[in-house]
């Protein structure tokens, strides 16, 4: 059994970036049909953006638009808006994430969607909430990163690296694209009890303070007691009144470190990450596995309050055992026992293995032509009775045509959105 979960669901896709992509990414693998509505000539921004080939579209946007069709259409022409009105009204969801009022500008704001169509979800993205003061600023990923908490509390506590760093992983670009992909999902099963679509409105601002929830939880107990026992600044050095930056200190209350390996003079990623858990059970394995037995009877080390005073000492004579060996033989060495642990992986090292294709972490997509075969992050869970269908990506405006048609165009009408420049670009008058 393969039936799709989003079967006979339509969705008109109003996004580009990373952010909106990434949801009706979501919803295309889930099997609805997403129509892409992008700029005649200019189309979504990522298509030229950071190209490997200039005749190509960028990894960027193949990594983010399989599967979907493109319509060319002009919104702000008076046919443009006819054929957007029609196919509004004929839809499941509406997915946008313009910049604060642009929508409003178009004449397709939630209220006039919802009147055109009670039944069409309506999903945005934008920057901040509708409550916060920065409401209409535009915003990339730094920004919500910068905003809501994950910039300040990432990277070091001192010396000339202590500047708030940004993560690698895109917590206000795609993770807002996951989050707004909750709220349709809820709005779609709420549609099906009420009958009547909603509006879903997703901030970045708020999918990434909700990644950086504990975060949180750091500056409840920090205002009572004015003091972070998992940090590595405890207990030696002064907190100040937010959270600081804690290098590679795990989130919780385990004692976790990135440990450098064999080799890390010259590979950047020459590292391992080794967790001592809190209980003795776990601790008295971990002893044996490093061969610091010593540790079980010294009151230093021996009770897990006691290790997060001297967590220094304990990342030095880690750091001595992990430092001879390569990480992986240091994972060999150490998951035996139940320690968790895991190598520092580069980008090369991931997508070079195999088992990540077979599993469909990473796929494969042929996108033929002068791009070839591709590769992306698949659909992050797996369904025991579904498996996405990863197609190509659209030209430009490739399903323009075939959409028209479907909506009803006769041809000659098809022919005079080109020429009036709704679905083509007009060269500029000379
Ligand atoms: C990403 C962002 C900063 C880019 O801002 P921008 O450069 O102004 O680009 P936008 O795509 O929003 O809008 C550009 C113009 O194109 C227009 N446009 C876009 N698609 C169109 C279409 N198919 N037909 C007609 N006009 C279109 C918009 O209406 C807008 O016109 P306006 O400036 O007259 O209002 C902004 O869209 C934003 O803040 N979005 C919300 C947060 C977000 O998702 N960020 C991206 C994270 S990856």
């Amino acid at each position: 059994m393969n039936t799709a979960p989003l079967q006979g669901i339509k969705v008109i896709d109003f996004t580009e970036v990373q952010s909106g992509p990434s949801c009706t990414q979501m919803l295309a693998w889930l099997g609805a049909e997403v129509i892409k509505i992008e700029r005649p000539g200019v189309g979504d921004a990522t298509r030229d953006e950071l190209q490997f080939d200039p005749d190509c579209p960028s990894y960027y946007f193949l990594q983010l638009n399989s599967g979907k069709k493109s319509l060319a259409l002009d919104a702000k022409t008076p046919d443009g808006k006819a054929i957007l009105t029609k196919l509004i009204q004929s839809a499941d969801i509406f997915v946008e994430n313009l910049h604060p009022g642009a929508m409003d500008k178009l004449g397709f704001s939630w209220d006039e969607v919802h009147k055109l169509n009670p039944k069409c979800i309506y999903g945005t993205i934008k920057g901040f909430p509708l409550s916060s003061k920065y409401v209409n600023l535009k915003a990339y990923e730094p920004i919500a990163q910068v905003t809501a908490g994950a910039a300040s509390t990432t990277g070091w506590w001192s010396g000339d690296n202590d500047v708030p760093t940004q993560s690698g992983a895109a917590l206000g670009d795609s993770n807002s694209g996951m989050h707004l992909l909750i709220g349709l999902l809820a709005a779609l099963q709420q549609r099906n009890k009420t009958g009547e679509g909603c509006y879903v409105y997703q901030s970045m601002h708020n999918a990434c303070l909700n990644l950086c929830r504990i975060k949180t939880r750091d500056q409840l107990t920090l205002d009572r007691i004015g003091y972070l026992t998992q940090f590595p600044q405890y207990p030696d050095q002064k907190f100040g009144d937010f959270v600081p930056r804690s290098g590679n200190q795990e989130g919780s209350g385990v004692l976790g470190w990135t440990y450098k390996c064999k080799g890390w003079e010259t590979d950047p990623n020459a590292y391992v990450y080794v967790i001592l858990q809190r209980p003795l059970k776990e601790f008295e394995l971990a002893c044996k596995a490093l061969g610091f037995e010593d540790w079980l009877t010294n009151p230093d080390f021996n009770t897990a309050d006691a290790r997060d005073k001297h967590k220094q000492e304990i990342y030095k004579r880690i750091e001595e055992f992990t430092i001879t060996k390569t990480k992986s033989e240091v994972v060999e060495l150490l998951s035996p026992y139940g320690i968790p642990c895991g190598p520092v992986l580069s980008t090369k090292e991931i997508m070079d293995d195999q088992s990540l294709y077979d599993g469909n972490t990473l796929v494969k997509i042929n996108q033929g032509g002068k791009v070839g075969e591709f590769v992306t992050v698949g659909c992050p869970f797996t369904m025991s009775s579904f498996q996405p269908v990863y197609a190509p990506c659209p030209e430009l405006g490739g399903n323009t045509s075939e959409v028209l048609k479907e909506y009803g165009y006769t041809d000659q009408q098809i022919a005079e959105f080109a020429a009036n420049g709704t679905t083509t670009k007009l060269a500029a008058k000379k």
